[in-house]
Order: C-alpha cells, then sequence, then structure tokens
C-alpha cells in the first residue's frame, strides 16, 4: 500500500494549501471506506434510504411543483394507455361478430380512432413529463455542483488533512451524475409504471376476476425474484461507488507523484496497489450490473408465461361461454401491463437505491462541519499600522491530541522585521498559518492593532497580508493571470516592477509569448522560478503586512540576494514576518525569534543573539562554517 506521507508540491498544488502533510495512510486495502466526513464509512453500515430521499427531495423543494406536473403528465398519460385494452377488447368483440354477418367498420373505425387519439394524447405527456424532468435534473445537479464547491471553500483546514482530493472529486462527478440519472428516469417511471400495475389491476378485476387471478398468481413469482435480487444488489452498488472513489483516489496520487514514484521505483508497488483497487471495483461493479442485469430476462420470463396462463384459461372459460374472445385480447395486454411495470419499479428502485447511496456521501460532504459563520463579525482595521501581538498562544491541530505551540508570546512593532528560526518541526509554519488564522488558536490570543484576530472575519485577517509561502502555487493560466491573482486593479507597470525587482522580466521575455504564455505542462518552471512568481505576485498584492515562509528556499543565492533587495524595499514600513533556514538572509531582521520544539527559547536581534552565544550561534555558525 502506498502510504501518502512524503508530501511532494504537486499534491501540495492540488490541495491549493502549503502545509506538511500528515494524512492517515490512503484506505483501501483494508475494507473500509474513503475516509470521507462525518463517517461516509464503509459498505457494511446500515444507510438511511427514506433519509437520504427526504433530504434529496427537500433539496429539490424550488422544483417540486413543476416535479408535480410533470407527475401528474404521467399518470394521466398511463391511464390513457390503461383504457386501451379495453377499447381493443370491444374492437375484437365487434370484428369476431360481425365474421360472419358483415363487420360494422365505421363502428371499428370509430373505436380506432378513439385509440389513436388516446395513445397520441399519452405520447405528448409523457414527452412533457421527459422534458420537465430533464429541466429538474439539470438545475438539480447544478446546484449540488455549486453547494459542494463552494462547501469546499468553508472547509476547515484539517478537513482536507483528512480526505483525499479524489473521493470529493468523486462526490462532484460521479455521485452527482448517479444522482441526476436517478432524478430524471427513476421518479417518473417509478410513478408511470406503479399507476400502470395498479391500473391494470383494477381494470383485470372490473373485467373477469378469475382470469385476474390466473394473471396476478402466474407473476406473483416475479414479486419475490424481484425484491430479493434487489436486496442484495443495493450493497453492491454502494460497494461499487466506493471502491471508484478509492480509484480515483489513487490514481490521482499516483499521477501526482510520478517522479518520486519513479524514483524509488516505486511502479510496481503503486501497479499492486492499482490491481488491487482496480479488482475490487471489477467485482463489486460486476455483482451489482450483474444483478440488475438479471433482473430484465426474468421479468421476460415472467411475463411469457403469465401470457400462456391467461390463454390456456382464457381459452378453457371462452369454450364454456363465459367470457368473449375480447376478454382474452385485453388480457394479454394486461398482462403485459402488469408485469412490466413489475421490471420498470425494479430498476426504477435500484436506481432510487443507488442515487440515495450517492445522495447519502454527497449530503454528508455537504453537512461537514463547517468554519465558523462570521458574518456578525464586523471589526475592520481602517488603516493598518501592523502592531501585532502573541499573548500566550497554545495550539495544537485539531485531528491530533499533540500541542504543537505551548506557550508563545511575541511582539512586533509596526515596520519591524520579524524572522522566525528554528529546526525543522518546530512549529514556524505553523504560528504564521495561526497568525492568518488558518487554525484556530487554542488558549491564548493574537492580535492586530490591538483587535483579536478572532473578533475579525477571516477575510479580514487575510486581507492584512501577503503571503508567500513554502509550496508554490501556481494555476493554469498565462503567466500575467498568475502574477495579478485576485488582486484588483494591478497595472502593467506594477507587475513589471515587480518582475524585475524578483529578477524574473527577463526570463518571462523569452517566454514564446511573454507575460501572455500560458502556464501549463508545456512550459516547464524551474521551481526557483516559480518561487519567483509567487513572490512577484505577493508584492503585487502590496496588503500592510507581509508574510514569508521560506520563500526564498529554491533560488540561487545570488537571485536570492537580488530578491533580498526588493524585499527590503517592500518590507520597509510593514511589518513582516520571516521563516528562513539561510540565516544570512534574516540577519538584519529588528527581531530574531527562535524556535523548538514549538516554544521560542531565544529572542533577540542578530548580535544579540550571537553575543549570547546560545542555540542561534550555534546554528549561525554551523552554516557559516559550511559556507567557508
Ligand atoms: N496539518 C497538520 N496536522 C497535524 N500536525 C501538523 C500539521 N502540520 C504540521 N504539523 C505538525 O506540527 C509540527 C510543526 O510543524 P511546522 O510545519 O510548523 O514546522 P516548521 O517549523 O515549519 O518546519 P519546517 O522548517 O520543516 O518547515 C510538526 O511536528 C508537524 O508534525
Ligand atoms: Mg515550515
Amino acid at each position: 500500500m502506498m502510504e501518502k506521507k512524503g508530501h511532494n508540491r504537486e499534491q501540495e498544488r492540488q490541495n491549493g494549501v502549503g502545509r506538511p502533510v500528515h494524512r492517515p495512510g490512503r484506505p483501501g486495502g483494508h475494507g473500509h471506506g474513503p475516509g470521507g466526513p462525518g463517517g461516509s464509512g464503509g459498505g457494511e453500515k446500515a444507510k438511511d434510504f427514506a433519509g437520504t430521499w427526504k433530504k434529496l427531495l427537500h433539496y429539490c423543494r424550488k422544483y417540486l411543483a413543476v416535479m408535480v406536473i410533470a407527475v401528474v403528465c404521467a399518470v394521466a398519460g398511463t391511464v390513457l394507455t390503461l383504457i386501451g385494452p379495453d377499447k381493443l377488447s370491444e374492437m375484437t368483440d365487434l370484428i369476431t361478430e360481425g365474421i360472419l354477418g358483415g363487420i360494422d367498420m365505421d363502428a371499428v373505425a370509430g373505436i380506432g380512432m378513439t385509440l389513436v387519439s388516446f395513445y397520441v394524447a399519452g405520447y405528448i405527456l409523457s414527452a412533457v413529463q421527459g422534458w420537465i424532468m430533464a429541466t429538474v435534473t439539470q438545475r438539480v445537479s447544478r446546484n449540488l455542483r455549486s453547494d459542494i464547491s463552494k462547501k469546499i471553500n468553508r472547509l476547515p483546514m484539517w478537513f482536507y488533512n483528512r480526505t483525499t482530493t479524489g473521493d470529493v472529486l468523486s462526490r462532484v462527478t460521479n455521485d452527482v451524475d448517479t444522482i441526476g440519472q436517478s432524478l430524471n428516469q427513476s421518479i417518473g417511471n417509478l410513478i408511470s409504471a406503479i399507476v400502470l400495475f395498479i391500473g391494470s389491476l383494477v381494470m383485470m378485476f372490473k373485467t373477469n376476476g378469475i382470469m385476474t387471478l390466473t394473471a396476478v398468481l402466474s407473476t406473483m413469482i416475479g414479486f419475490v425474484v424481484m425484491f430479493a435480487i434487489m436486496g442484495r444488489s443495493q450493497r453492491y452498488f454502494i460497494r461499487q461507488q466506493e471502491n471508484l472513489g478509492a480509484l480515483n483516489g489513487h490514481i490521482e496520487e499516483i499521477y501526482a507523484g510520478h517522479t518520486v514514484i519513479k524514483a524509488y521505483n516505486g511502479e510496481e508497488k503503486a501497479q499492486e496497489t492499482f490491481d488491487h483497487l482496480n479488482d475490487k471495483l471489477r467485482d463489486s461493479g460486476f455483482k451489482a450490473q450483474c444483478l440488475s442485469g438479471l433482473m430484465m430476462p426474468i421479468m421476460t420470463f415472467i411475463g411469457n408465461f403469465g401470457y400462456v396462463a391467461v390463454c390456456v384459461v382464457g381459452g378453457a372459460l371462452a369454450l364454456k361461454g363465459s367470457i368473449r374472445f375480447g376478454v382474452i385480447v385485453a388480457f394479454i395486454m394486461y398482462v403485459r401491463y402488469f408485469t412490466q411495470p413489475l421490471s420498470q419499479i425494479a430498476q426504477a428502485m435500484q436506481s432510487l437505491q443507488s442515487a440515495a447511496a450517492a445522495g447519502e456521501r454527497v449530503f454528508a460532504f455537504l453537512e461537514a462541519e463547517e468554519m465558523e459563520d462570521e458574518s456578525s463579525k464586523v471589526q475592520q482595521l481602517k488603516q493598518t499600522k501592523g502592531y501585532v501581538e502573541f499573548e500566550h498562544v497554545k495550539f495544537g491541530y485539531e485531528d491530533s491530541d499533540r500541542t504543537i505551540i505551548h506557550d508563545f508570546s511575541a511582539e512586533a512593532k509596526p515596520g519591524q522585521k520579524i524572522a522566525i528560526v528554528g529546526p525543522t518541526g518546530a512549529g514556524k509554519t505553523t504560528m504564521v498559518n495561526l497568525l492568518m488564522r488558518f487554525h484556530e488558536i487554542q488558549e491564548g490570543a493574537i492580535r492586530i492593532d490591538g483587535v483579536s484576530t478572532k473578533e475579525m472575519s477571516r477575510q479580514e485577517v487575510h486581507s492584512q497580508f501577503c503571503m508567500v509561502l513554502q509550496d508554490t502555487w501556481l494555476f493554469e493560466g498565462t503567466v500575467r493571470e498568475n502574477l495579478i491573482y485576485c488582486t484588483e486593479g494591478a497595472t502593467e507597470e506594477t507587475m513589471r516592477n515587480a518582475c524585475r525587482a524578483v529578477g524574473l522580466d527577463h526570463f518571462i521575455r523569452t517566454l514564446p509569448k511573454g507575460y501572455d504564455t500560458v502556464l501549463n505542462d508545456q512550459v516547464n518552471l524551474s521551481q526557483g522560478q516559480k518561487q519567483q512568481i509567487t513572490i512577484a505576485r505577493a508584492m503585487i498584492a502590496d496588503k500592510p503586512m507581509l508574510i514569508l515562509d521560506e520563500a526564498t528556499s529554491s533560488v540561487d543565492t545570488r537571485t536570492e540576494l537580488q530578491i533580498q533587495e526588493a524585499m527590503d524595499a517592500l518590507m520597509k514600513n510593514r511589518t513582516s514576518f520571516v521563516i528562513a533556514h539561510r540565516l544570512s538572509t534574516i540577519k538584519n531582521s529588528d527581531l530574531i525569534l527562535v524556535m523548538r520544539d514549538g516554544d521560542i527559547i531565544e529572542k533577540g536581534t542578530h548580535d544579540e543573539l550571537l553575543k549570547k552565544g546560545g542555540f542561534y550561534a550555534e546554528l549561525y555558525n554551523s552554516q557559516f562554517e559550511q559556507a567557508s
């Protein structure tokens, strides 16, 4: 099994957030389902069919009125169809009676015309019903997709640690598709099938009791078989969907990490996992499809069996003279109307079942715990001065018991450059994530200009900082779009200046279309170039404060020096937080916080800390020795 441990940049790109990934290994080999929210767990758990459909219908409530119209159309169309055999029976009798003494063609033609007009009206009604349902389905699917997409933005950060992108993708595409198909076909089919079933039963009873009993008994077996099959196949449908999600997740993971996989010769292992998941999907898919495929032949058999029974019994009754020949003709049609809906009902139920399974996962996702609603938080900073205080901050990630930050207190005065240094895993990225309020702190407070970030909306907090992350994130779009990302009113000039400052302008101009080159798989940027773009992006965004997390870790020292100058200009009069492993870049900071295991162990300026001869001095000297 591939463990999702090593975090690669492409993966982070997919997630859109840069931070070390600590997820549980992908489920798949041990029979538990995709680790979704709120327990969209494995197939063994009882699924709430009625509850999910209630939710689905509630979700469609805007369209319920038109759906009722569609249902009425379906019912009316079916009723018209049901009158058919009665008329046909009349017509047959007219013909059989007339064979000897001359057929009353006018009467026959009259009945024929009535029949045709019934059938035409029935066709129109079912067409209208189909059109309405198709419209409703597409709208509901669109709404579901957009709700899922909006939900993704409201999910707390820790949610991303738990769910793989494949699961979410599968929800947006497959599950919504399944629900849509079911809405489109099943509801209409189910209703007309039920009406046809009950209606034909009523019409049969009205016509002849014994014949009805014959027809019903011979098709009874159908019921039993149908329910037996349906009960079993739902399990496999759920499993099929889950396995599909797991497979998608795996493919996505492998695709994103293909370099690493090749480097470690992990292809075979990946292939094994893939084969395993693929086989599981085949098995569950086979069982689900096979069982639902059995349904049709069985139903056809039962229908045919019914014809024979009706003909034999009908023949006997006709011989005795208790029924007329037309009744047999009518009953042959009634048997068809009576058994055909059985398979339709079975199929519709099946489709409703898989829609319920899909809906259950979609709603579990839509109902997953969200970030707290903040519409009531109106605290705004007008002219941000950039006075930032950390007061006894204590924090541990939401899904683990470990406390990462124990007691962090620090103060940044307006315009200061604050450096955070420390060994890997000390909690530096965590600290700036807390400052951005990507996570909620458990104790203490973080204040900007005296206002606790808890009293501001997240958006307000985010608008205070330009952030350059440890992991670069570029999207498919032109260089210009990537640079200007979400900054309104940025001029061409600002953009070029920023690129010049980070030493990127020349390179961009050598690209085939310059700033209009689309960044995709064909344009390969080096890691350092990607960093240059993200730094330029931050410069263009021009917000009151600045956070740099290892922003220049991948560029060469000469470019770094150049960026350094540009950065220093940018940082002027801006409170900045800089995380850097190369200590030479933060020597000129106003305050250096040395972190270790989530706590500040030393603080002061470069000179003070060197003089002190503590951890920082050791760190600095080790780099200095290396360099010389
Ligand atoms: N999303 C997360 N969920 C749970 N634990 C996390 C998460 N992100 C980080 N951690 C843990 O928090 C600790 C601090 O991580 P952090 O990313 O802040 O380190 P860092 O100082 O930035 O390290 P580096 O120099 O390698 O970037 C680590 O021990 C890590 O295991
Ligand atoms: Mg970090």
